[in-house]
């Protein structure tokens, strides 16, 4: 018998952001502690695993995504005896915990670059990306991301010379090509896989080793030189052989943050790199059914002929929400969950999707994230009371209706679009075909994608997704006798399918 897929296979993962998620002390940011009182609501949604954005100590530059200490719970957060509870909590309900590491760039409050800023002889100069020159002129064209005008580089005064950032200047690029920082992270590493992790999400992980010459670029965001170097796929490869000397199936899941599959399915390897890549075109993509169908293609054209395992998203802390790049519309939201559900592959849910949230319109006083994405990262309402379960003011506005997309409104009402969530995610685990099964595209008219997911041939388990990206009704031959399993509108389900899509619907169809 064959093995059985390691369990982030047929899993579906759900992005906390811990600061949006809940709060338990009422300071208004989100902490440990609320996460863990609010598993019930995770686990009646029924997503397989969790994956923590940063929560480590932080001057919060970058919300957490500037790391001072790799090894402790900031405050704000809670303390490192609540991340066990969360763990164990966690785990006694069948969810596994991926936590999220940021090994690119430490915060500059973090005690190896003070240490390294301190003195060109300081023993950890080089675990940073220091560089000769004049102050007027920084070593080359790199920009920091965010601004992307401004120079990737800050002239230090005091020791007279440049240091990297590929971010903010508050969060330096670590050396990768020093073996200390290497030997340091990997314990990091260690650290949190001895706390019973299940895994990491690894920040910026294409941009690792810089190439060492560090050339001038064409394209900061494409081009090699400043990404995507061959010494990089060397540093993944000794993550992966040290996840996997601990047992369980800990997993990798890399942020490649490249705007090309065949490059992102690089990041795999040999199966000796990431268990698991964001491949991010699908995300860019319009909702239009052509340009989806070429994205599913592209995956499967360069990710099978490796082994290599897809995952999917639609949403994140980084972008606006699909529901309010797709224009808003609640049908459309749901046929997006019909879609990201049953493609072939691991797909991620990033909270408050499953509420159907629209981005919360910042006013600018309210603004506080130098990349603009305060939107994305609003409160979640649990409840429709004036302070929707939040015990003091949110750090951020509401999104769009707290009112009624909340989680008990929502809750209360199985025509909402939470239960929508529930449904697919119950008709996912109890099918091995939406599981694990393979992807073929059945003919369909011009703004319906439609295709089968099936396991072992004609006899195995299989479904079929009908899915309308238009705001027309169409006729969808299907050969063989079908019924709607799970439909985004909630019509007709248990009955047979009736040759036909509505206008902005989508179906997950069985025998
Ligand atoms: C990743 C994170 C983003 C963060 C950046 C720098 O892109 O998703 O939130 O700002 O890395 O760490």
């Amino acid at each position: 018998m064959a093995e059985p897929a390691p369990w982030w296979k047929s899993a579906v993962v759900y992005q906390v952001y811990p600061r949006s998620f809940a709060d338990s002390d009422g300071d208004g940011v989100g902490d440990l502690e609320g996460i863990r009182r609010h598993l019930d609501h995770l686990q009646w949604l029924g997503v397989d695993a969790l994956w923590l954005s940063p929560f480590f100590r932080s001057p919060m530059a970058d919300f957490g995504y500037d790391v001072a200490d790799y090894c402790d719970v900031d405050p704000i957060f809670g303390t490192l005896e609540d991340f066990g509870r969360l763990v164990q909590e966690a785990h006694s309900r069948n969810l596994k915990v991926l936590i999220d590491w940021v090994p690119n760039h430490t915060s500059d409050q973090h005690p190896w670059f003070v240490a390294s800023r301190s003195s060109r002889d300081d023993p950890k100069r080089d675990w940073y990306v220091w560089v000769d020159g004049t102050p007027d002129r920084p070593p080359n064209n790199w920009k920091a991301a965010f601004s992307q005008t401004e120079p990737a580089w800050t002239w230090d005064e005091a020791t007279g010379q440049w240091y990297l950032h590929l971010f903010l200047a508050e969060q330096p690029d670590l050396n990768w090509r020093n073996p200390e920082v290497v030997a340091a992270m990997h314990d990091t590493l260690r650290f949190w896989l001895h706390r019973g992790v299940d895994g990491f999400r690894m920040d910026v992980i294409h941009a690792l080793a810089k190439h060492p010459d560090l050339p001038d670029v064409d394209d900061p965001w494409l081009d090699t030189g400043r990404l995507d170097e061959p010494a990089t796929h060397e540093l993944i490869r000794g993550f992966r052989r040290l996840l996997d000397s601990y047992p369980g199936d800990r997993v990798s899941v890399g942020e490649v943050f490249i705007l090309s599959t065949a490059k992102v399915a690089e990041y795999y390897g040999d199966d000796d790199e990431l268990h698991l890549a964001f491949n991010f075109p699908p995300l860019f993509a319009p909702w239009d059914a052509a340009k989806w169908r070429k994205r599913v293609d592209r995956v499967a054209e360069e990710f099978e002929p490796r082994d290599a395992w897809p995952t999917w998203v639609l949403s994140n802390h980084d972008n606006p929400r699909h529901r309010t790049r797709y224009g808003g519309s609640e049908a459309r939201a749901r046929a997006a969950a019909v879609l990201l559900l049953t493609l072939r592959g691991t797909p991620f849910l990033y909270e408050g999707e499953e509420l159907g949230l629209e981005d919360a319109d910042v006013p600018k006083a309210r603004q506080v994230d130098p990349g603009g994405r305060d939107g994305t990262r609003a409160p979640i309402p649990w409840d429709a009371s004036p302070g929707h379960g939040w015990p003091g003011d949110p750090w951020l506005p509401w999104p769009p209706e707290p009112d009624v997309r909340n989680v008990e409104s929502e809750r209360a009402n199985p025509a909402s679009i939470l239960h929508l969530y529930r449904r697919l995610l119950t008709a996912r685990r109890a099918s091995p075909a939406l599981q694990l099964g393979a992807w073929r595209a059945i003919e369909s008219p011009h703004g319906v994608l439609a295709y089968e997911r099936a396991v072992d041939g004609d006899n195995g388990d299989r479904r079929v997704v009908v899915v309308n990206f238009t705001d027309q009704p169409h006729v969808v031959d299907l050969s063989g006798n079908w019924t709607v399993e799970v439909a985004s509108d909630g019509a007709g389900e248990g009955e047979p399918y009736a040759g036909s899509i509505g206008a902005d619907q989508a179906v997950l169809l069985s025998r």
